[in-house]
C-alpha cells in the first residue's frame, strides 16, 4: 500500500509539472478541413490569448469530452461540453468538413455523435474566442453558430441568457452526463431553479424563483462580473450576484453545480495586479439558493441529498448518511443512503422489539416522509410507539408531537430554526436473525462534502486529482482499519495546510488564550468570505501516531450539540497539530462570571442548563461516550446568543493531560477535580458531574470557588460554605445585591441542593448527566443531599 502511495503521488507530482502540451495552434481562424482526434489532452485550438481552449479533455478512463476550457489554469476547468452523455472512444475526431459542417464522430462506432447545428450554411471558418466562445463565421464574420447560446452548465462574463435558455447540472463532479438541476429562463419571464423527475428532464420542485413572470428577458453576466436579470428595457429586476470584481485580475464563471447550488466563482489570473489576495484555486463568492437543505422540501424525490440522506449546510451542502446507514455509491452521493442493517421483523411471533436503540440526532428532520402522526405524547411514547413499529425508521418528536416515518426517508435535513429532534432506530449488535450479520460496521461511508463552495472546483482534471486523493485516502483507512480494527472513520473535516493556518492566524499574532497543552489564536478565513475562526495549537501530544490523532479527530468529529463548540477541521502536518474551531464572540463562561457586569440570573440559569445538556450528549447520547476530564468555566465558551458551548471535549486522550497541572488547585480547597483522580479510581463520567457540581456553584453566586480574600474564613471554599448556608437555610447569604435571584429563591436553593449532589465523595452517589440534567429542566424532584464536605480531608 505504502509503494502504491507513493507511486501515485509521483504520478500526481508529474502530471502538475509536465508543461501543457504545446501541439495547440494559436492561430486566430481555423479553415475547413481541419480536424482534431482524440488520443491525449493535447488535442486542441487555443483562443488567441491563450485563455481558453477547445478541444478534447479524457475523462477519467471513460473516453473523451469534446470541451471548451480555461486553458491557463492546472485545472483546466471545462465550461462547455459537446457530448456529456456520449463520451468518445480514442481516436475520434471533430472535424470541420469542407462544406462547412462541424461533427463528432465516435471512432469505436463510427456513429456521429454531435453537430454542430448551424441554422444556415455558408460557414467559412471557426474560431476559439477570447471570450471563451467558440464559434463558426461565415465569410463576413457573422456567427452562425455559437457555444454561447449552447450553454450546458456554465456561463461566463459576456455571456447572456435568453427565454427559453436552460443550464443543466451534470451528474456527478466528474461525470459530465446531465443531472438532476436545471437553471432556467422560462418562455414567460421567470427565471428558476428546479430539480427533475431523473432521469426524466421533466420538472420537479421549483427551489428559486425571481417571480418575474412578464418581465424577465435575458440573464446577464457582464464584464464587470454582475450576473443580473433584466427587463426588455434593460432595467436590473433581479441582483444575483453583485460582485464587481475585475475580469483582467479573476477568471469568472457561474456554473449550476451538480448539487443542484448556482456558483459565481472566481480564480486569480496569473497577471491579475489586486489578485493577490486570493487564493490559486476556484473560490464561490456567491451562491443561489442561500441554503439549498432548506429550500429544496419535495413530495417525491430524495430533496437535497437523495433518499434516507441528511443534508447540512455548512460552508458547503454537505451530504450525510444517518448512523447506521452508509451511501449506496460514494461517487454518486446524491443516490442516496441504505441501511447497514437487516430491518425489523413485521412477524408478529417475533416483533425483535428490544433488538433496536435509537440514536439521537439533534435538529434532524425529514420532513413530508411520516406515514404517521401522534400529538399529545411524550418522547419515551413516540420511541416506544416506532420500535413497536417495524415499518418505522426513524422519529421526529417535537412539543408532544411525535411522527413515525418510513423508508426510504425523503428531504433529510439539519434545522436548526425547527429544533426536531430526529430518533434513529437502529439494530443493535450481536442482535441479527438470519446470515449476514446485523449491523455491519464494514463501511462507514456516512459522510462526504459534496461540493465545498472553497476550494473544490468542477474541473475534471482537479476533480480527477481529489477523487483520486479520496480514493487513496479512503482505500488507505479501510487497510489501516482492517489491520488495527479502530471505529470507522469519517471524512467530514476539513483538513488545513500549515500554510493556510499561518496565513489565517497572520502568523499566529492575536493570541485568545492559552493552557497547559495548547496555545489558541483568532483566524480569519480568507478564502471563506472572512469566516472567524479559533485556531487551537497542540503543544503536547501524548500519541504519536497519525492514525490515533485521526481516529480521535473522528470521534469528535462525529459531535453535533447546539451546546458544544463545533470543531471544523484540523492540521496534521509534521510536527504541527491544530485544530480549527468555530469561533465564540462572547468568550469564556470565566470571564463572563467572573467579569465586571455580572450576568443575569436568567441567563445564568440558562447556561447552567447548557453545560449540562452537553455533558449528557457527551456521555450517553454521541455514538461513542466521551468524558471531558477537565470540566471548567475557562472550557465553556460562549457564542453570540450566550449559549453555552463546551469545548476541548475529546482532547483528554489525545493530550498529556496531568490533571494536577491543568487545575487551578489549591492546598486545602478543593477544585473541579473528583476525588478518583487522587485515589486511583477508575474514571467515569461521573467526574465531569463532580466538576460540573462546582461549578455550578460559581454559576450561581458570580464567584470562584477558591477566595483567598474573603471576609469571612468560613466562605473562602465556595462549596464549603454553601453547603453551610443551605444547611441553615440561609442560601439568600450566597447572592449579594441579585435581586432576581431573590425572587427566585426556591430555584436558587434547588440549585445549591443539585450541586451538592454532584460533589459526593463517592461517585455512585452523583447522579448521571441524565438525572442531572433532569432535576435542572425540573422533570426530576431533588432529594436532600447528604453533606459533601465529610471527606474534604481525604483529597489532601
Ligand atoms: C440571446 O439574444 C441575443 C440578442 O439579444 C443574441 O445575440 C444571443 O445569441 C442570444 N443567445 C441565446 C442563448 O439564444
Ligand atoms: C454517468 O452517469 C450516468 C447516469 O448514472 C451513467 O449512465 C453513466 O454511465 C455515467 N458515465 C460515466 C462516464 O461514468
Ligand atoms: C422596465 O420594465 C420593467 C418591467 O417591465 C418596469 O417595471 C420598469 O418600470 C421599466 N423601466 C423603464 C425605465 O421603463
Ligand atoms: C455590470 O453591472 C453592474 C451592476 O449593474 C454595474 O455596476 C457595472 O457598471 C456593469 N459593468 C459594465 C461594464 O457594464
Ligand atoms: C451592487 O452593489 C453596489 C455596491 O456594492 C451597490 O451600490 C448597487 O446598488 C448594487 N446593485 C444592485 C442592483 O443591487
Amino acid at each position: 500500500m505504502a509503494f502504491e502511495l507513493a507511486y501515485a503521488f509521483c504520478f500526481l507530482l508529474l502530471l502538475l509539472h509536465l508543461p501543457f502540451p504545446t501541439t495547440a495552434q494559436t492561430n486566430k481562424n481555423i479553415p475547413l478541413g481541419s480536424s482534431l482526434t482524440a488520443l491525449d489532452n493535447s488535442a486542441f485550438w487555443a483562443s488567441p490569448s491563450g485563455e481558453f481552449a477547445f478541444g478534447f479533455q479524457e475523462i477519467g478512463r471513460n473516453g473523451f469530452l469534446l470541451a471548451i476550457w480555461f486553458n491557463k489554469i492546472p485545472e483546466r476547468t471545462i465550461v462547455w461540453s459537446a457530448n456529456g452523455n456520449n463520451l468518445v472512444a480514442k481516436g475520434s475526431k471533430v472535424e470541420l468538413t469542407a462544406d462547412g459542417q462541424f461533427r463528432l464522430n465516435d471512432a469505436a462506432t463510427g456513429k456521429q455523435i454531435w453537430v454542430a447545428d448551424s441554422a444556415s450554411t455558408g460557414v467559412s471558418y471557426a474560431a476559439m474566442l477570447d471570450t471563451g466562445n467558440f464559434v463558426l463565421a461565415n465569410p463576413s464574420s457573422i456567427n452562425l453558430w455559437e457555444s454561447f447560446d449552447q450553454p450546458t452548465d456554465t456561463i461566463l462574463p459576456f455571456q447572456t441568457l435568453n427565454q427559453t435558455s436552460t443550464l443543466l447540472a451534470r451528474y456527478t463532479a466528474t461525470n459530465y452526463s446531465k443531472g438532476r438541476f436545471h437553471f432556467a429562463l422560462q418562455p414567460d419571464g421567470d427565471l428558476l431553479l428546479y430539480t427533475t423527475h431523473f432521469p426524466l428532464d421533466s420538472a420537479n420542485t421549483i427551489y428559486w424563483s425571481t417571480d418575474t413572470t412578464g418581465s424577465g428577458y435575458q440573464v446577464i453576466f457582464n464584464q464587470s462580473g454582475s450576473i443580473y436579470l433584466t427587463a426588455r428595457n434593460r432595467s436590473i429586476l433581479h441582483m444575483i450576484s453583485n460582485s464587481t470584481v475585475s475580469t483582467q485580475d479573476l477568471y469568472q464563471r457561474a456554473t449550476l453545480d451538480y448539487d443542484g447550488v448556482f456558483r459565481h466563482y472566481v480564480y486569480p489570473t496569473s497577471t491579475g495586479s489586486s489578485a493577490a489576495g486570493w487564493l490559486k484555486a476556484w473560490t464561490s463568492l456567491s451562491f443561489i439558493p442561500p441554503n439549498i437543505c432548506m429550500t429544496i422540501l419535495q413530495e417525491k424525490g430524495g430533496g437535497a441529498c437523495g433518499y434516507n440522506s441528511i443534508c447540512r449546510h455548512d460552508q458547503g451542502t454537505i451530504c450525510q448518511c444517518p448512523p447506521g446507514y452508509s451511501f449506496i455509491n460514494l461517487d454518486d452521493v446524491l443516490k442516496g443512503c441504505k441501511k447497514n442493517f437487516i430491518s425489523q421483523s413485521c412477524d408478529a411471533a417475533s416483533p425483535e422489539t428490544d433488538h433496536f436503540y435509537f440514536q439521537e440526532m439533534q435538529n434532524t428532520d425529514w420532513p413530508k416522509s411520516e406515514y404517521e402522526k401522534f400529538e399529545v405524547v411524550t418522547e419515551d411514547w413516540c420511541r416506544q410507539a416506532c420500535l413497536a413499529d417495524c415499518f418505522c425508521a426513524v422519529a421526529n418528536f417535537r412539543n408532544s408531537q411525535c411522527w413515525l416515518k418510513g423508508s426510504p426517508l425523503l428531504n433529510g435535513r439539519v434545522d436548526p430554526i425547527n429544533g426536531v429532534t430526529g430518533l434513529v432506530k437502529i439494530r443493535k449488535e450481536n442482535s441479527a436473525m438470519g446470515p449476514g450479520g446485523g449491523y455491519s460496521k464494514k463501511k462507514d461511508n456516512s459522510t462526504l462534502i459534496v461540493v465545498g463552495s472553497v476550494l473544490l472546483g468542477s474541473s475534471g482534471f482537479l476533480n480527477f486529482l481529489l477523487l483520486l486523493t479520496i480514493y487513496l485516502v479512503v482505500s488507505r483507512i479501510y487497510y489501516r482499519k482492517a489491520k488495527v480494527s479502530q471505529p470507522y472513520l469519517v471524512m467530514n473535516l476539513k483538513y488545513f495546510a500549515y500554510e493556510e493556518l499561518e496565513e489565517a492566524t497572520n502568523g499566529f499574532k492575536e493570541q485568545l488564550g492559552h493552557g497547559g497543552f495548547a496555545t489558541v489564536f483568532k483566524g480569519v478565513l480568507g478564502a471563506d468570505k472572512g469566516k472567524c475562526v479559533a485556531v487551537k495549537r497542540l503543544d503536547s501530544m501524548v500519541k504519536e501516531s497519525e492514525w490515533e490523532f485521526k481516529a480521535e479527530m473522528s470521534a469528535i468529529s462525529k459531535t453535533n450539540h447546539r451546546n458544544l463548540v463545533q470543531l471544523l477541521g484540523y492540521c496534521n502536518e509534521g510536527e504541527h497539530r491544530m485544530l480549527v474551531y468555530e469561533f465564540m464572540s462572547n468568550g469564556s463562561l470565566a470571564g463572563f462570571l467572573f467579569g465586571e457586569s455580572r450576568p443575569n440570573w436568567y441567563q445564568r440559569r440558562e447556561i447552567a442548563l447548557g453545560i449540562a445538556r452537553g455533558l449528557l450528549y457527551l456521555h450517553e447520547e454521541c455514538s461513542s461516550q466521551i468524558i471531558h476530564c477537565d470540566i471548567k468555566p475557562q472550557n465553556i465558551l460562549l457564542d453570540n446568543s450566550f449559549t453555552a458551548r463546551i469545548s476541548d471535549f475529546g482532547l483528554a486522550k489525545l493530550l498529556k493531560m496531568d490533571q494536577t497541572h491543568t487545575t487551578t488547585r489549591m492546598r486545602g480547597t478543593r477544585g473541579y477535580l473528583a476525588p478518583e483522580w487522587f485515589k486511583n479510581m477508575p474514571i467515569t463520567g461521573k467526574v465531569d458531574v463532580y466538576s460540573y457540581g462546582i461549578m455550578l456553584l460559581e454559576i450561581i453566586c458570580c464567584r470562584r470557588n477558591f477566595e483567598e480574600e474573603a471576609e469571612d474564613e468560613d466562605q473562602m471554599v465556595l462549596a464549603d460554605w454553601a453547603y453551610d448556608c443551605y444547611e441553615q437555610k440561609k442560601v439568600h447569604l450566597l447572592l449579594q445585591n441579585d435581586d432576581e435571584a431573590m425572587e427566585d429563591i426556591k430555584k436558587l436553593e434547588k440549585y445549591v441542593m443539585i450541586a451538592m449532589w454532584c460533589i459526593q465523595e463517592d461517585p455512585s452517589l452523583r447522579p448521571t448527566s441524565k438525572k442531572l440534567t433532569m432535576m435542572l429542566e425540573g422533570t426530576m424532584e431533588v432529594s436532600i443531599p447528604p453533606d459533601p464536605s465529610s471527606f474534604t480531608s481525604s483529597i489532601q
